[in-house]
């Protein structure tokens, strides 16, 4: 510590990441009049949720008949069975409040000729339990997750929360089992900050850059479940990585599943709408991991379209262009940038691409984390609370359906500033001591990386890393192929202490920002990776060619993986919550998933 300058601060509340979850989570404390520091790597409004595209979902029922039970069931059913039914009946209830609120709070929906909140179709939501087509994902043309973004952000400056930006989170300040509080780095001046807190909320997003190719930005390095793992306390479901169907072809980079839900369609080489083969009712609106599957298959049996025939036509073409201008704006930019295509004449060069984890920190429905001893599955960590893609909560289970995140952002990071806000009423607001050594762990580390002086570049070790996920780890495993996948990561783990940072300075040095954030993706890949080996069945999103069943007898529940600073792990269970939380709905056993 000696060597640093290390400025204090005192809050109620500090939320670290101001994407969607983290933003609702910091403005509903601020509301409540909690002091809220909110603390971000990136400003604001550039979060990665300012990439999601169709939209948001809720049984509002503005384009035909909807019903939060539809919304639930289909939430399940898409989970595979592995989601918390609790939860899941919180979210898919809160999405109507949810996002009339965003309406009034100013977020520009696109509209229906009658000045309705537009709904479009996605992937995997029904009406009438699987009977009939849903219209429930609420869009902002195809810009939905920049306009809330913007919205949220609005919110949080009326309610006068403070915001650190720039500032990298090193690790949490845990005491007695308890959370206390955070230790960060600023990258405009290179001072260190120890923020104190009676909750800090982890809103810090998924872990996509483990892959190669992912439509997350740069910046999703999981930043918080590393901490979470450094603290001593798991992950769950880490196996279940989603990939999106139609990433473009080489670049990655998302077209929204909403252009399926608008009319688009795949083809293979011979023209075929395949998905009529594969899923016969719900086609090209299957969930994401069933089409997925299919283009994987299509690609593998010799049926790929391109000079190489390894990727898939996403068809518009046939599209009125007045309706792809109005609804599909921003993909229609990122066709012609990214694959110089024109989306009026020519189809997209697609492949599934990774895009979403399932896993992360478990909690409670009410975003407070959760660490599983042998007597109690859903003993509470004081102190510390998760939300976003960052949590497990568990509402996607197995495999998300579009839409739902934008949604879970929002449901439970107002569930967060309300739990806080009735905590810290029971419990008052006077701060417990920190030790004399609280944050030395994270300077000891911030050190270790900082002053690693040997020959290997971390770019190149990132690189061996998302190779072998790519490789090892992709939408069909075998336990052969990932048990090679986990001897690649403990050799690539092993090299870490070779690596060399170059710039030793603290002022925006972004070679010890990737080399941090590299340190984070490790911990949660070899997760991944240990999860992935261990289960085995297949599903949702994650599909073993040698356990090709779901296997509800032995595997209807979560693991959760402690990961140390070795890279060895541990793992255990937690078991499925099949109850809902209400008697207004009925508990949907597991069955065959049909599309
Ligand atoms: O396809 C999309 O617009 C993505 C939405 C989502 O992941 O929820």
């Amino acid at each position: 510590m000696k060597s640093y300058e290390i400025i204090d601060h005192t809050y109620d509340v500090v939320v670290v990441g101001a994407g969607g979850a983290g933003l609702r989570a910091t403005f509903g404390m601020a509301e409540q009049g909690l002091t809220t520091a909110c603390v971000t790597k990136v400003f604001p409004t550039r979060s990665h949720t300012v990439a999601a595209q169709g939209g948001v979902s809720a049984a509002l029922g503005n384009m035909g008949e909807d019903d939060w039970r539809f919304h639930m069931y289909d939430t399940v059913k898409g989970s595979d069975w592995l989601g918390d039914q609790d939860a899941i009946e919180y979210m898919c209830r809160e999405a109507a409040p949810a996002i009339i609120e965003l309406e009034h709070y100013g977020l520009p929906f696109s509209r229906t000729p009658e000045g309705k909140i537009y709904q479009r179709a996605f992937g995997g939501m029904t009406t009438h339990f699987g009977k009939g087509q849903a219209y429930r994902t609420c869009a902002a043309a195809d810009r939905t997750g920049h306009a809330m973004l913007h919205t949220l952000y609005q919110q949080a400056l009326k309610h006068k929360a403070e915001f650190f930006i720039e500032y990298i989170a090193l690790d949490l300040i845990m005491e007695d089992g308890e959370c206390r509080g955070v230790m960060c780095w600023n990258l405009d001046d290179g001072t260190i900050h120890r923020f104190r807190a009676h909750q800090v909320v982890l809103a810090t997003g998924g872990y996509g850059r483990a892959y190669f190719s992912c439509t997350s930005a740069h910046t999703c390095t999981g930043d918080g479940n590393a901490m979470v793992a450094r603290a001593g306390l798991p992950m769950q479901d880490m196996e279940f990585v989603q990939f999106h169907p139609t990433g473009i072809y080489g670049a990655g980079c998302l077209i929204t599943e909403g252009s399926r839900g608008e009319g688009g369609y795949l083809t293979n080489s011979e023209g075929e709408r395949f998905m009529e083969r594969y899923a016969p009712s719900a086609k090209d609106l299957a969930s994401r991991d069933v089409v997925s599957r299919s283009m994987t298959i299509e690609i593998r049996e010799g049926r790929g379209v391109g000079p190489q025939n390894d990727h898939i036509y996403l068809h518009l073409e046939h599209l009125d262009p007045d309706l792809l201008a109005e609804r599909l704006p921003g993909i229609s930019e990122s066709a012609k940038i990214f694959a110089g295509v024109d989306v009026t004449k020519e189809p997209i060069p697609v492949l599934p691409t990774v895009h979403y984890n399932m896993g992360g920190v478990p909690t409670n429905v009410h975003t407070e984390v959760v660490s599983p001893t042998a007597d109690d599955p859903n003993r509470v960590v004081p102190g510390l609370m998760a939300v976003g893609e960052a949590a497990c909560v568990s509402v996607h289970g197995a495999n998300r359906l579009g839409s739902n995140s934008l949604l879970d952002l929002v449901v439970f990071g107002r569930a967060a500033a309300h739990r806080a806000g009735h905590l810290l009423k029971s419990n008052g607001h006077s701060h417990k001591p920190l030790s004399a050594d609280a944050g030395d762990n994270a300077i000891a580390r911030l050190d270790r990386i900082r002053h690693a002086r040997q020959e290997i570049r971390t770019a190149d070790l990132r690189l061996e890393m998302q190779r072998t996920m790519q490789n090892n780890c992709a939408v069909f495993r075998t336990g052969e192929v990932l048990e090679e996948g986990v001897s690649h990561m403990t050799n690539t783990w092993g090299k870490m202490g070779g690596l060399g940072v170059e710039d030793k300075g603290l002022i925006w040095n972004s070679d010890l920002v990737e080399t941090l954030e590299l340190d984070n993706l490790m911990y949660q890949a070899v997760a991944t990776l240990h999860s992935a080996v261990n289960r085995q069945e297949s599903r949702g999103a994650h599909a073993r060619e040698d356990f090709s069943d779901r296997d509800d007898d032995n595997w209807m529940k979560h693991s959760v993986i402690w990961v140390d600073d070795k890279g060895e792990s541990r793992i255990d269970y937690r078991p499925v919550h099949l109850q809902p939380m209400t008697n207004d709905v009925q508990s949907f056993p597991p069955k065959e998933r049909v599309y």
